[in-house]
Parts: structure tokens; sequence; C-alpha cells
């Protein structure tokens, strides 16, 4: 049984995690701006009120941790808005790095001693949920400038964090979900479900190791390029 915290755990894949890992009994935190009636319906520890893009919210978030031992953080929390070379909206680009990447970051950097003592026991996780998306080898398409720019970043922060973070006993998955039916997405019906996203990424999360930390994977098992 071990503790995982979770960001955007309101909905889709956030909450997905929380359903899951509380089905099969580790104790999950779920970390949320406003808590949706299904996540309240869990029952599991809810912290309400951290935009992760706060410095001042996401030090309340740790505050209320105090020396709590974490063995998983999930970064997920995170935003896609449409920005194209025609409308090329410099403030949505922005506001996409702040949550997408520095956003997660923050929430990383503020919690290293909640997860430096959950590594005292088994070593402790950290789960960047990046996209596709933010693969330079994978961009066919183009467009999508501040979602892909920011995900590139956030992933780039999980490769320096899994090398910083090697000699505490920390590791560091980079991770994909799949297309994924969730509001992100407008419920695509080309996308997998929520619970089939998660079941793969737990299945990853659960074979990270030192050994081969700093890795960006699909859900379903795939290494992807950078
Ligand atoms: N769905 C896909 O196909 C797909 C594909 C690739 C990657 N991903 C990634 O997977 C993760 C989860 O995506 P999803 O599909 O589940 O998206 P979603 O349904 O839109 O959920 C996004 C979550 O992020 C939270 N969030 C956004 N801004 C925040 C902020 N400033 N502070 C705190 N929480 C914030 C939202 O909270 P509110 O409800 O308060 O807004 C919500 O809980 C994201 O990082 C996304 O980029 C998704």
């Amino acid at each position: 049984m071990a503790t995982y915290l979770i960001t955007g755990a309101n909905r889709g894949i956030g909450y997905e995690y929380c359903r899951q890992l509380q089905a099969r009994n580790d104790i999950v935190i779920a970390v949320c701006r406003t808590a949706s009636e299904e996540l309240k319906q869990l029952g599991i520890q809810v912290e309400e009120g951290i935009d992760i893009t706060s410095d001042a919210s996401v030090a309340d978030l740790q505050t209320r941790l105090g020396n709590r031992a974490i063995d998983a953080l999930i970064n997920n929390a995170g935003i896609v808005k449409r920005v194209t070379l025609e409308n090329l909206d410099f403030d949505s680009i922005r506001e996409q790095f702040e949550v997408n990447a520095l956003g997660a970051l923050r929430v990383t950097h503020a919690l290293l001693p909640n997860l430096k003592a959950g590594s005292k026991k088994a070593g402790s996780k950290i789960v960047l949920m990046t996209s596709r998306m933010g693969s330079i080898a994978d961009n066919t398409s183009g467009s999508s400038y501040g979602y892909r720019m920011s995900k590139v970043a956030l992933s780039m922060a999980g490769k320096s964090l899994a090398h910083d973070l090697k000699p505490h006993g920390i590791a560091v998955a980079i991770l994909h979900p799949g297309l994924v039916q969730t509001r992100m997405t407008n419920f695509t019906s080309g996308g997998i479900t929520t619970e089939e996203s998660v079941k793969g990424l737990l299945a990853r999360i659960d074979e990270l190791t030192l050994g081969n930390t700093g890795t960006f994977w699909h859900a379903n098992g795939e290494v992807l390029p950078w």
C-alpha cells in the first residue's frame, strides 16, 4: 500500500487515477482547484483550492501535507488551447507554459521533502503527464504552438529531474496517456476510455525503477521518441 498524490484529480484522467488507485487499496491524496461530485463520492482525502500556477497555493499544499511521506506524485493537471500560426496568441502560449510546464515543476519542487521521505522506504516516483504532441520527432502536422512547446518543456524538465533525483532514490516517468475521451479532447469518439488509459499508465508506473528512470512512454508500453 503506497501513498499517491494526484493533481487535476477532479475529472478526466486525474479522477480515473484516483478511482483505480483507491480500488487497489492504495492511499490517494486528490489535489484540485474544485472537487467534483464524483471525486467527493470516492471518500478519499481531497485537497481543494490548489492552483498549480500559484506559488502561494502550492506552498499551502506543502504546508497541509507537513512531513507526510509521499511514494508517488502524479503531475496530471494540464490545459490545451488552440494556437495556430495565423492566430499566434502569446498570452495563450504563456498560459500553457505556466500550467503544463512550470506548474508541474513547481509542485514537484515543493513536494520534494515529502518524496524524499517516501523514498526512504522503497524508492519514490514522480510522473509527468506529457503528450505525444510534445515529441519533436513525432510532429508531422505542425501548429498547436502553446501545447506542443509547453509539453516539450515539461518532458525536458522530466529528464533533468530523472538525473538530479536518481541519487535520492526517486525515479521519474514521462508519460503519454494515448488519445483519451476527456473534456480536453471533447470526448473524441476516436479516443480510448479513461479506464483503459489509466490501466496502462499504472502499469508503466508500477514498472518504473531507477534503472529505467527518465523514459518517455506511451500508456501502452511503447517507448516514444523525443
Ligand atoms: N486526453 C488526452 O487525449 C490527452 C492526451 C495527451 C496528454 N494528456 C494530458 O493528460 C493530462 C490530463 O488530461 P485530461 O484529458 O484528463 O484533461 P481534462 O479532463 O481537461 O482535465 C484537466 C485537469 O487539469 C486541471 N487543471 C488545469 N489547470 C489547472 C491549474 N492551473 N491548477 C490546477 N489544476 C488545473 C483541471 O482542473 P479544473 O477542472 O479546475 O479546470 C482538470 O482537473 C493533461 O496533462 C493532458 O495534457 C491528455
